[in-house]
């Protein structure tokens, strides 16, 4: 990859990193991850943003052959998480009259992370509504703090019509040469690995995103460039859309996500029958993950996606099996909110998962509790089926 036009004057320099096998040293990204970067040529020339230390060499080389000589002014930094700053020092020293452009939180934070650079008389401090004209293009600043940290801005380009939106808009997966998705179903990585980046990435912070979207609708775009996964240039408000709705807390299906975690398999058993049991009186999406084996990043954005969601525990050392406490946990660090539940608890002598479960649940905003709590003693039996069905009946209502 030697730069790829996003328009005439405006390059891809980023890179993908198929290497990795988790991103965050969590989030399992078996397709990979992209960090991308853009080159701005004009009578001043501007790097927006650097990659990940792992891919430096292939940035390098990139960037290296566009510029053809030419040194580059300014390096904008959005965001100073890692996976976009791993270049940074190396930029300000074999460029010495490139300056940092950034909000002063991120300006702050380059010591915090780069402390043997002289960062002295190198660095611009810019806010809200600021603009630096390099020719042709003028950028305009836009802050975006806590999107997903508290330094990051968004840069407008007034000329190109372009938003440099950060980790907005966001997906995991590598890009293979697929940069830039020319109409809503052309990028194979939108709305799922998108879905499951923002809940995951961004999920805490849908307040945020909505101011940020609110600044969006000021502005008029044509192209969105994220830090991760493929530059949009068609169907936006298809994408702006679902950040809406996703940042709102909004599911996007009425139907019911049954996630369980069991150790011998009656809960298992009980939340699978639990599925039929909804599938027969009609719910328009059953969905069903043991949560032992499954990404617990796929888990999580599967429960925001889902307008219902049934909890199924074994009992464990007078709590709850771990895989569900996790989960739970997950969960409220993301603010799940404002959807209904349920709770299956199977317990062989004292069932204590339900109380865990039900204290959990009730630490988060805004959650229907639907009863009956159903109790299973080790395997599911006859006499459970009330129970279970009444459960059933209640989490459609
Ligand atoms: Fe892609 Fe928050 O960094």
């Amino acid at each position: 990859m030697k730069g790829t036009n996003i328009t005439e004057t405006i390059h891809y320099i980023g890179v993908d990193d198929t290497n990795i096998d988790l991103f965050e040293s969590q989030y399992p990204v078996p397709d990979g991850i992209s960090y991308n970067s853009y080159l701005i040529m004009d009578e001043k020339i501007a790097i927006m943003d650097t990659v990940d230390r792992r891919e430096s060499a292939a940035w390098w080389s990139n960037i290296e052959h566009l510029l053809d000589g030419r040194t580059p002014d300014y390096l904008i930094v959005q965001h100073m998480e890692p996976d976009h700053t791993g270049t940074i020092a190396e930029a300000v020293e074999r460029y010495p009259g490139l300056q940092v452009v950034a909000s002063a939180r991120a300006v702050q934070m380059l010591p915090q992370f780069f402390g043997t650079t002289d960062f002295a008389q190198r660095t611009i401090a810019v806010k809200e509504g600021d603009t630096l004209s390099l020719g042709h293009h003028t950028l305009q600043f836009v802050m975006a703090p806590m999107v997903h940290w508290p330094e990051v801005m968004v840069t407008y380009d007034q000329a190109a019509r372009v938003i440099f939106s950060a980790d907005a808009f966001g997906t995991f997966g590598a890009l293979r040469g697929a940069i830039i998705a020319d109409s809503a179903t052309s990028s194979p990585a939108w709305p799922d690995e998108a879905r499951r980046y923002y809940y995951n990435i961004c999920g805490k912070y849908g307040a945020p995103v909505q101011t940020l979207l609110k600044k969006f609708s000021a502005l008029d775009i044509a192209t969105i460039c994220p830090l991760h996964g493929p530059v949009l240039t068609a169907d936006l408000d298809h994408y702006i859309s679902m950040y809406d709705r996703w940042s709102r807390y909004e599911a996007e299906t009425d139907g019911v996500l049954i996630a369980y975690a069991t150790i011998h398999g009656g809960t298992g058993r009980a939340a699978h029958h639990m599925a039929d049991l909804l599938r027969a009186r009609g719910a328009s999406e059953v969905t069903v993950i043991e949560l032992s084996r499954s990404d617990m990043s796929a888990a999580v954005a599967e429960a925001f996606r889902h307008k219902r969601l049934i909890v199924a525990a074994s009992s464990y050392d007078a709590s709850v099996f771990p895989p569900m406490y996790d989960f739970l946990h997950h969960l409220q660090l993301k603010g799940y909110q404002h959807r209904r539940v349920g709770i299956i608890e199977n317990g062989s002598w004292a069932p204590t998962a339900g109380r865990v479960m039900k204290e959990m649940l009730t630490q988060m905003k805004e959650l229907e509790l639907a009863e009956p709590i159903v109790t299973i003693r080790s395997t599911m039996k006859p006499t459970d089926q009330p129970a279970m069905e009444a459960l059933a009946e209640a989490m459609l209502a």
